[in-house]
C-alpha cells in the first residue's frame, strides 16, 4: 500500500485520513501539525499514524497532504523543499479550493509532482464529514501524474472526481462560498431580524426548520429559478424598497446585501439566469 504523510491534520485532514485507513487505500504513516498534542490526536481520531514534532522528523512518503490553512501553503512548500532537499521527490497536494498547484512550486522545481484536491462539502466536523463523505464531488488540478493519483485515491474513499482549471480555482471556490458559507450567514440574518422584530425565542428553531427545509427541498426539485418566491421576484418593487431602507436603518451592511440579493433576484426571476450566456 502507498504511504501518506500529512502536513496539518485538522477537519480535512483528519476525515481524509480516517477515509484513507478505512478503506485500507493509503497506509497513514507521519502526521505534523503545530503541536505534538494535535498531531496525536488527529492520530488517535484516524486509528493509524504517527505523531511528530518536525518536518526533519517525518520519513519519506509517496503521498505528502498540505492540509494547514490557506494561507500556510506555499510557506509549507517551501520548508518542505528545503528540509526535505535530501529526500527522492514525491507527490504533494493541497486540499484548498481557491489556490492552484502553482502554490506548491517550490516542491514543483525540485522534481515534485504536484495537484490540489478540492472536495465540495463542509468539513465541519471529521466525524461528521466522514459520514457524509461518500458521493463528494472532489474538483482536481495538477500535473498529469498528480491527476491520475488524485483521481484514485479519492475516488477509493466515494469522491466523485472531476477536473478543475487552475487559473479559474478563485472563481470556482468563490461559487462554493455562495453555495455553502453564505447560507448559514443568511440565516443567522433572518433570526437576529425575527428576533428584533419580537418573534418569541423558542419559536426560532421551528421557523427555521420550516422554511429551511421547504427551500431546500424546492431548490433540489424545482432548481434555482423554479424555486425563487419572495417580492423581488414578484416584482414587487414598491415593497423590496420600503424593505431595503428597514434593513438598512437595522444593520447598513446587511441593508447592502438585501438590496443586492434582490437585484440578483429580480434578475433570476425575470430571465431564469443571473447573467446573459
Ligand atoms: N473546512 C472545510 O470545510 C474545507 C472544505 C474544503 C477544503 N478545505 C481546505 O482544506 C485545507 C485545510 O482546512 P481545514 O478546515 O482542515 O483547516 P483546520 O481545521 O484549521 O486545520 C488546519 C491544520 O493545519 C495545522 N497547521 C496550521 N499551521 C501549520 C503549520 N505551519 N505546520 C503544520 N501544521 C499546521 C493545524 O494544526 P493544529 O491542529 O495544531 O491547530 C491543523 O491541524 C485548507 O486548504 C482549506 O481551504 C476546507
Amino acid at each position: 500500500m502507498k504511504t501518506l504523510n500529512l502536513i496539518g491534520c485538522g477537519r480535512v485532514g483528519r476525515t481524509l485520513g480516517r477515509l484513507w485507513q478505512q478503506h485500507q487505500t493509503l497506509q497513514i504513516q507521519d502526521v505534523l501539525t503545530t503541536s505534538p498534542e494535535s498531531a496525536q490526536a488527529a492520530v488517535d481520531f484516524m486509528g493509524a499514524g504517527h505523531a511528530v514534532a518536525s518536518l526533519a522528523q517525518m520519513r519519506p512518503a509517496d503521498f505528502w497532504l498540505i492540509a494547514v490553512p490557506d494561507r500556510q501553503i506555499l510557506e509549507s512548500a517551501r520548508v518542505m523543499a528545503q528540509t526535505l532537499a535530501g529526500m527522492p521527490p514525491a507527490m504533494a497536494f493541497h486540499a484548498s479550493g481557491a489556490l492552484g498547484s502553482a502554490v506548491l512550486a517550490p516542491l514543483r522545481e525540485r522534481g515534485w509532482h504536484v495537484g490540489s484536491a478540492h472536495c465540495i462539502l463542509s468539513f465541519a466536523t471529521p466525524a461528521a464529514a466522514v459520514q457524509q463523505f461518500a458521493g463528494t464531488p472532489c474538483g482536481l488540478e495538477g500535473d498529469a501524474a498528480a491527476l491520475h493519483e488524485l483521481r484514485s485515491v479519492f475516488t477509493a474513499i466515494g469522491a466523485e472526481c472531476f477536473a478543475v482549471e487552475a487559473d479559474k480555482k478563485v472563481l470556482y471556490h468563490a461559487a462554493a462560498v455562495f453555495g455553502t458559507n453564505f447560507l448559514p450567514v443568511l440565516q443567522a440574518l433572518a433570526e437576529d431580524l425575527w428576533r428584533d422584530s419580537g418573534v418569541p425565542t423558542e419559536l426560532l428553531p421551528r421557523l427555521r426548520a420550516s422554511l429551511l427545509r421547504n427551500a431546500v427541498d424546492n431548490v433540489l426539485a424545482l432548481g434555482p429559478a423554479g424555486a425563487l418566491t419572495g417580492p423581488a421576484a414578484r416584482g414587487d418593487t414598491a415593497l423590496v424598497q420600503r424593505q431595503g431602507q428597514a434593513v438598512s436603518d437595522w444593520d447598513p451592511t446587511a441593508g447592502e446585501a438585501y438590496r443586492a440579493l434582490s437585484e440578483l433576484a429580480r434578475r433570476l426571476a425575470r430571465e431564469g439566469k443571473l447573467r446573459p450566456d
